[in-house]
């Protein structure tokens, strides 16, 4: 089986709203995915009718192998799903929510018990399996509803944004559990704000935007191509425009040279712009200024006492020349770095651009 989850036209309607507008995807076999939009966007109506919770109404999906309207039974058995809003039984421990799982799919007492031990040793909750879960944090009861999800070890685990709440040591257990079950060969299905999650952990990422798939690849090829993106929409004209309109540039001997270069690098499609963060033990106005007026310095923000945010047409070896220049002005610089598109920006340009005009 090549794919763990292939949608097909999937679509769920609430009255005349789209909540799932045709949505083709495929999450390969023993992948983590990462399914990331805005509030609102469909995650969760897509996962529950990939976990058979909530009827298509149209088109379909097919879920480790089989279809979920033909064979809903046979997808149960395969999935396990950490819902978005904890759904276990207030009045029951620990155990006994898990308990309940196990019986759900018919596990002999004796397995039951050796892996209801297993599991919450291994989500860390094992010290807290009598207490009651209305006596329980947000945490500890998502720790119970990783380990009820568990309990038949399911090829394929549904997690509707598992860590929203939880505490850093108590998210890098989670981010470890999914890993390792990963390594052990189950897919993950990962719903997710957090970038950061998403980027550590998560081969493939798909973003819905209004129902619809609005990007799908890796979270590398996604700032990829944001960059190259960023390349093809700062056309000459616009720098040019911009360099023209600010007159001490105008003066700078070099910026007829600068011209030629960027008109060269136009035509090869070279021409970009790059943020770059340099923090300086003796930053002041007379050095932010001497940086300001160079010719292919965009813009410059000061981000701190020691810090600032240079905006640079990176071209031939500017970076090297603004480096030059502060040197040169005797600025000390403690530390510098370029700032590339993060998968935030991804995010926010992929959804951005579909919700103009909306509305
Ligand atoms: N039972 C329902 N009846 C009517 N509309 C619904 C129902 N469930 C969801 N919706 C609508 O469908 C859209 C998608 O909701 P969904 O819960 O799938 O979003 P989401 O992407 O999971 O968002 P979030 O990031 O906030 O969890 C929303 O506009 C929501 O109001
Ligand atoms: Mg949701």
């Amino acid at each position: 089986m090549k794919y763990a989850i292939k949608t097909i036209d999937l679509t769920k309607k609430y009255k005349d709203f789209l909540a799932v507008n045709g949505l083709n995807l495929k999450v390969d076999n023993k992948s983590i995915f990462g399914f990331l939009g805005p509030n609102g966007a469909g995650k969760t109506t897509t996962i529950k009718m990939l976990t058979c919770l909530i009827q298509p109404t149209s088109g379909t999906a097919e879920v480790a192998g089989y279809d979920i309207k033909k064979s809903p039974n046979e997808v149960r058995q395969k999935i396990g799903m950490v819902p978005q809003l904890v759904s276990l039984y207030k009045d029951l421990t620990a155990r006994e929510n898990v308990e309940l799982c196990a019986d759900y799919y018919g596990m002999s007492e004796d397995l039951k018990d050796t892996r209801i031990d297993e599991l919450l040793e291994l989500v860390d909750i094992k010290y807290a399996e009598n207490k009651q879960i209305g006596q329980m944090s947000g945490g500890q009861k998502q720790k119970v509803s990783v380990a009820a999800s568990l309990i038949h070890r399911p090829d394929i685990l549904f997690l509707d944004e598992p860590t929203i709440g939880l505490d850093p040591t108590t998210k890098r257990i989670l981010w470890d559990l999914i890993e390792e079950l990963n390594e052990n060969g189950h897919t993950i299905i990962l719903c997710s704000h957090d970038m950061y999650e998403v980027e550590k952990l998560c081969d493939t990422v798909g973003i819905i935007n209004q129902g619809q798939l609005a990007a799908f690849d890796t979270p590398q090829e996604l700032k990829d191509q944001a960059i190259d993106q960023k390349k093809r929409g700062s056309g000459v004209n616009s720098i040019l425009r911009e360099l023209e309109s600010e007159s001490t540039l105008n003066k700078d001997p070099s910026f007829d040279e600068l011209k030629n270069v960027i008109a060269k690098d136009e035509i090869e499609g070279k021409v970009d712009s790059k943020e770059i963060s340099i923090m300086m033990s003796n930053l002041d106005e007379k050095l932010i200024d001497t940086i300001r007026s160079l010719p292919y310095v965009l813009k410059v923000t000061k981000d701190h006492s020691e810090r600032i945010t240079v905006s640079i047409y990176n071209v031939e070896d500017s970076i090297n020349k603004l480096i030059a220049t502060i040197i040169e002005n005797n600025g000390k610089i403690t530390s510098i770095h370029t700032k590339d598109p993060s998968l935030e920006d991804v995010f926010m340009a992929v959804t951005s651009k579909k919700n103009k005009g909306v509305e």
